[in-house]
């Protein structure tokens, strides 16, 4: 069933996913195409009902659009969300499903990795379809865990973030990691790299063990990581935890990190501004990872991804430049480029009525 619920600027389309047999049952929201194949990834997840679901995608699918559009991709925004099954099932029988129904979709929605999948599910969806990235890295191409990349991008903003809030290098700040997996365990190995201090937090204690013998870090517990004596705080592991209380107790002047919808709510954006501590707008600073799937996707050379993820630190400066000059905070600055982004997109290429 495809059904449009708004054409223009909620969402352009929505496809309800259900194959009993197959354990399939999801949607995929396409925000925007204006400015090319609506791309982001397949969460697996549990949801308490399809309408859950429904508004975890069109939620997350909104962000893709301005995650892409800010990091100057050519590619629109979309999601997919699927219910995990109860109990044991086919891994490679449902995501062949859903690879068919992004098949259906002709090429409007490019899927990929999130929450709950990984390379070996995106391999079953390429048996269906070619609009999906994530795949087996090939020699001399783009490809694979898209982690590395995205704590890249991270790095090269916070480096960009420091400066500019702190007056300092690196290598003369502390760093406070929640959650040092994927992306935040390379996060730490870079940032020990250029001499920062590190304190990690995980709920995982063998992860978190290993990770500060590696690098020297400090280890904190999960909640205390937040409110820790750092001078910039990166949230690397759940959505959300920036709110009222966690924001109050937040010693770090500069909050840059990995995690997706860092803000519990918008207001938190403003608090932090308030605070004078400076927040480093997450899908700004994240979108290392779907840089490398877009160029998986678009076949690019392995140097353009490189390059393009290295510039996330002068994409942050342009975001906090417009916040600056228009007095936002950076959550509304960034907010605003993205919408104008797609306007103008709109504009040179008008959607058919
Ligand atoms: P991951 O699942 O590999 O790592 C998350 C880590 O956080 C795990 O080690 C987990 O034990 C830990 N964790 C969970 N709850 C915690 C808590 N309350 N306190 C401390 N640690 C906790 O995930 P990954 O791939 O490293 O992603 C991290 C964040 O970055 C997620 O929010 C993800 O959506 C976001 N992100 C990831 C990208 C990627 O390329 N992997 C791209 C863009 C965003």
């Amino acid at each position: 069933m495809v059904l449009q619920v708004q054409g223009d600027s909620l969402v352009e389309e929505v496809l309800m996913l259900k194959d009993v047999e197959a354990g399939l049952d999801g949607v995929i929201a396409v925000h925007s195409t204006v400015l090319g194949p609506g791309a982001g990834g397949c969460r697996l997840w549990h949801y308490a009902d399809s309408e859950a679901a429904f508004a975890d995608a069109v939620r997350l699918a909104e962000g893709m659009s301005y995650k892409n559009a800010l990091a100057g991709l050519p590619l629109g925004g979309a999601k997919a969300v699927l219910r995990r099954p109860a109990g044991d099932f086919d891994r490679g029988k449902l995501f062949r499903a859903f690879g068919r129904a992004v098949a259906r979709l002709e090429g409007r929605y490019v899927t990929a990795e999130d929450v709950g999948t990984g390379v070996a599910d995106m391999e079953a969806v390429a048996e269906a379809t070619r609009h999906v990235a994530g795949l087996a890295q090939r020699e001399g191409r783009p490809g694979g865990d898209p982690s590395p990349h995205t704590a890249f991008g991270v790095f090269m903003a916070m480096a960009h973030a420091a400066r500019r809030r702190l007056g300092r290098e690196l290598s003369e700040c502390t760093v406070a990691i929640q959650g040092v997996g994927h992306v935040g365990e390379a996060l730490a190995q870079l940032l020990h790299g250029a001499g920062a201090r590190l304190i990690v937090a995980d709920v995982d204690s063998q992860r978190v063990a290993r990770v500060a013998v590696a690098t020297g870090a400090e280890v904190a517990s999960s909640t205390q990581v937040l409110a820790a004596r750092a001078d910039i705080l990166a949230p690397c592991a759940l959505g959300g935890v920036l709110n009222a209380e966690s924001v109050a107790a937040i010693r770090a002047q500069l909050v840059c990190g990995a995690a997706n919808n860092q803000l519990a709510t918008p207001a938190d954006g403003d608090r932090l501004a308030r605070r004078g501590i400076l927040y480093a707008p997450d899908y700004v600073v994240n979108a290392g990872g779907i840089i490398n799937v877009a160029g998986e996707y678009l076949g690019w050379a392995p140097h353009e991804v490189s390059q393009r993820v290295e510039a996330t630190g002068k994409r942050l400066a342009a975001v906090l430049d417009h916040a600056e000059a228009h007095g936002l905070a950076p959550h509304a600055a960034a907010n605003a480029l993205a919408r104008a982004a797609i306007a103008a997109g709109r504009v040179r290429t008008p959607v058919a009525a």
